[in-house]
């Protein structure tokens, strides 16, 4: 008899002041996969009203980065890195809030067992995160403690326990292992070069689907929510494309607001003052490629908005309609 379990964390919205468009936690994480169907009056409502998406009409996926326009073409004295990552759920096991530590060296296995064949034509290496903070040498990827909601969630139980980070030799691909999700790819590159990194992330991913599927543990798809993961902020696409972009005068700008909630954009304020992170705010109702190209042209038209604002000339010509 399977037991679903629901796991409603209450976490607190901390906005501290100064921030633009913080990461509003959306309060609650999944217990597994099946938690979305068999809730889902409660899940399909806080989907709707966290993403702004009404569910009815099928997700789609769309991996071929051939379709993206652009990306690769960032004015460079304002765009300064960027990266895209992707979260996925494994059938068959309970997600990192609620799965048993035997799940967790399951998925553990699984993930050794798909990475080593992956690192066949991209070669890389998976580290416990025992290891990797034991090894002196930098690996650019640290695996703090758990954070305060990870404590309060249940995704911090038994660690570190089968955590486990897998890093390409050539720096060009980081997969975590049973942190927030079973899976998430993270792609970072510091040319803000965002076409080369969703490439990255789909051709990887896909070969991961498909080493996944072989193993007969495939990622788990649910038609009108896409890709199925802990959080509901995160289903559909389960991917973030985001750029960093030194931006003086249009975060003051009063009508920012407005212009990132048309552009369907969330910015967000990071350690270095006049640094922002600019990311796409949902993850549903479009596909891959239409959130990535969402990021692309979002960007494009808020650096161009920038440098009319440093020209001291107005902005308004240029606020876009909803997309
Ligand atoms: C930017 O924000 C996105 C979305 O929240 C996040 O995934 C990414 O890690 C952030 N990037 C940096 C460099 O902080």
């Amino acid at each position: 008899m399977s037991v679903y379990l629901l796991y409603v964390c209450m976490l607190f919205l901390y906005r501290p002041t100064g921030e633009l468009h913080g990461p509003m936690s959306v309060g609650c994480v999944a217990g597994d996969g099946q938690s979305y169907i068999l809730f889902c009056d409660f899940f399909d409502r806080v989907i709707e009203a966290y993403q702004n998406h009404k569910i009815s009409k099928l997700q789609e996926s769309d991996f071929n980065h051939d379709n993206l326009k652009g990306g690769d073409d960032f004015d460079r004295d304002y765009a300064l890195s960027c990266e895209v990552s992707v979260v996925r759920g494994v059938d068959d096991f309970g997600f990192p809030t609620h799965c048993s530590r035997g799940e967790r060296r399951q998925l553990f296995m699984l993930a050794k067992k798909a990475l080593d064949q992956l690192a066949e034509e991209l070669p890389g290496k998976l580290y416990s995160r025992a290891e990797l903070s034991q090894d002196k040498e930098d690996k650019g990827v640290t695996v703090g403690a758990p954070s305060l909601s990870q404590l309060r969630n249940g995704v911090a139980r038994d660690w570190p326990d089968s955590r486990a980070v897998w890093i390409s030799k050539d720096g060009t691909l980081v997969v975590w292992v049973n942190i927030d999700d079973h899976l998430r790819l993270v792609t970072t590159r510091d040319d803000a070069n965002i076409a080369e990194a969703f490439q990255c992330i789909c051709v990887n991913i896909l070969k991961l689907e498909a080493l996944y599927k072989k193993l007969r543990h495939p990622f788990i798809w649910k038609q009108q929510l896409g890709w199925v993961v802990s959080s509901p902020a995160d289903v559909g696409t389960g991917l973030r494309a985001s750029v960093r972009v030194k931006l003086q005068h249009l975060p003051r700008h009063k009508r920012l607001e407005d212009v990132l909630r048309r552009l369907r954009l969330r910015m967000d304020n990071t350690d270095c003052s006049e640094v922002y992170n600019i990311s796409n705010a949902q993850t549903i109702g479009l596909d891959e490629v239409g959130f990535t190209q969402l990021v692309v042209d979002g960007v494009k038209l808020l650096i161009r908005m920038e440098k009319r604002l440093e020209g001291e000339e107005k902005i308004d010509d240029l606020v876009p309609l909803q997309k």
